[in-house]
C-alpha cells in the first residue's frame, strides 16, 4: 500500500519474544533515518510502552556498539492491553501527540496482527520487519533470529550427544517453536539426530518407536528433537509415551529453552537484520505502509501484512527424506 504524505519522524519497536538481531535491525533502522534526515523515537517495551508513552530519542551514536548484542536495547513485551480496542486507541492518540508519523514493528506475527490492527481502526502507518527465533512468518525465507536460535541450539544438542553416546542413552530435546517446527527439522539435521517431531507434520508415536527399534539393531545412543508445540506433546509427554511402551531404553529428557533466544547474533541474523533495516526506512519514505519487509531467495520483498500472518509458511519436508537416510 501507498501513502504520499512526507515522513519526518518515525517511531521503532521491538515487540513479542525478542530474538538475536533485533538490535542490528534498530541501528539499521535509525542510521538509515539519520542520513534521511527523519527523526527517530525508540519506544520502550514494545506496545506496552506505545499504549503508556514510553519512549527514548534515538540518534546514530545510540546505537553503536549494538549490533552484536543479543536481546533488544528497547525491550520488549506481549501486552494485553494493546489486544483491546480501547488500548490501540491510546496507542493512536500518544503516536499523535509525539507527532510520529510512521512507526517500524520488529516482531512476530502476533505484533504484525496488532499492526494491522492499528492501520484499519486509526489509519497508522507501519511496516514490519521479521523478528522471531520461530522462523514461523509467511513472506521471508528466514526470520530475524532464527539463525542464531538454531546454532544455539545445535552447540548445546552437541554436548548432549557426548553424554548420550558415553551412557548409552535415548535423549529427548526439546527446542523452541510455538507452533511451528522449524527450529527442530533444522536442529534435526545439522545435530544429526534420529528422529524429529514438529507440529505440521503429525506422526504417531509407533512410527516413532519403530525408528527408534530399527535404529536400535546398530545403535547403542538416539537423539529425537522434539518442538515445543508437537501435538504429542513437549519432550517430557513424547519420553513418558515411548516409555510405558518401551521400558527398556534408558531414557532422558533435555529441555533447552530461553537459551535458544538469548546471545551474540550471527553474521547471518545481523546481515539480514542489516538490509531489512535500512530497506525499511528507504519504503516507508516512499510510502509502503501496512505491509513486511522479508527476504525470499536472497531479494527484498514486501508483503502485506494479511499475508505475512494469515498464511502458513510450510517448512521443507524433504528434510524428513534427508533425515532418513543421514540417520541410517
Ligand atoms: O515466539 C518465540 C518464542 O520463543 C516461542 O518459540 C516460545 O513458545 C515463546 O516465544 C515463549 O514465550 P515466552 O518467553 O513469553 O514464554
Amino acid at each position: 500500500m501507498r501513502n504520499k504524505a512526507p515522513i519526518r519522524h518515525i517511531g521503532v519497536l521491538t515487540s513479542g519474544g525478542d530474538s538475536p538481531g533485533m538490535n542490528a535491525a534498530v541501528r539499521a533502522i535509525v542510521r538509515t533515518a539519520v542520513q534521511q534526515e527523519v527523526r527517530v523515537t525508540g519506544i520502550i517495551g514494545g506496545y506496552s510502552g506505545l499504549t503508556n508513552a514510553r519512549y527514548m530519542p534515538l540518534g546514530a551514536r545510540d546505537v553503536s556498539n549494538i549490533i552484536q548484542r543479543g536481546g533488544t536495547i528497547l525491550r520488549t513485551a506481549r501486552c494485553e492491553e494493546f489486544r483491546t480496542a480501547e488500548g490501540r486507541a491510546k496507542a493512536a492518540q500518544n503516536i499523535k501527540d509525539q507527532g510520529m508519523d510512521a512507526l517500524l514493528v520488529i516482531g512476530g506475527d502476533g505484533s504484525f496482527a496488532g499492526a494491522k490492527l492499528l492501520y484499519e481502526e486509526h489509519g497508522t502507518h507501519i511496516l514490519g520487519l521479521p523478528g522471531t527465533i520461530d522462523n514461523d512468518l509467511f513472506g521471508t525465507d528466514h526470520t530475524i533470529g532464527f539463525d542464531t536460535a538454531v546454532n544455539t541450539a545445535v552447540e548445546a544438542i552437541d554436548k548432549i550427544r557426548d553424554t548420550a553416546s558415553s551412557h548409552n542413552r535415548l535423549f529427548f530435546v526439546e527446542v523452541m517453536g510455538r507452533n511451528s517446527g522449524f527450529i527442530a527439522q533444522a536442529c534435526a539435521v545439522a545435530a544429526g539426530a534420529e528422529f524429529v517431531l514438529i507440529p505440521e507434520r503429525p506422526q504417531g508415536i509407533d512410527e516413532l518407536v519403530c525408528a527408534l527399534e530399527e535404529g536400535a539393531k546398530t545403535k547403542s545412543s538416539s537423539i529425537v528433537i522434539v518442538a515445543e508445540g508437537d501435538e504429542e506433546g513437549g519432550a517430557f509427554d513424547v519420553a513418558r509415551k515411548v516409555k510405558q511402551r518401551y521400558d527398556h531404553y534408558d531414557i532422558r529428557v533435555s529441555v533447552i529453552g530461553h537459551m535458544q533466544r538469548g546471545g551474540s547474533p550471527t553474521a547471518n541474523d545481523r546481515i539480514l537484520a542489516s538490509k531489512t533495516g535500512v530497506l525499511a526506512v528507504e519504503y516507508l519514505l516512499a510510502g509502503e505502509h501496512n505491509a513486511m519487509v522479508g527476504m525470499i531467495n536472497g531479494c527484498i520483498t514486501l508483503s502485506p501484512f494479511s499475508d505475512a500472518i494469515g498464511q502458513q509458511k510450510q517448512p521443507d519436508l524433504e528434510l524428513y527424506r534427508f533425515l532418513g537416510i543421514l540417520a541410517t
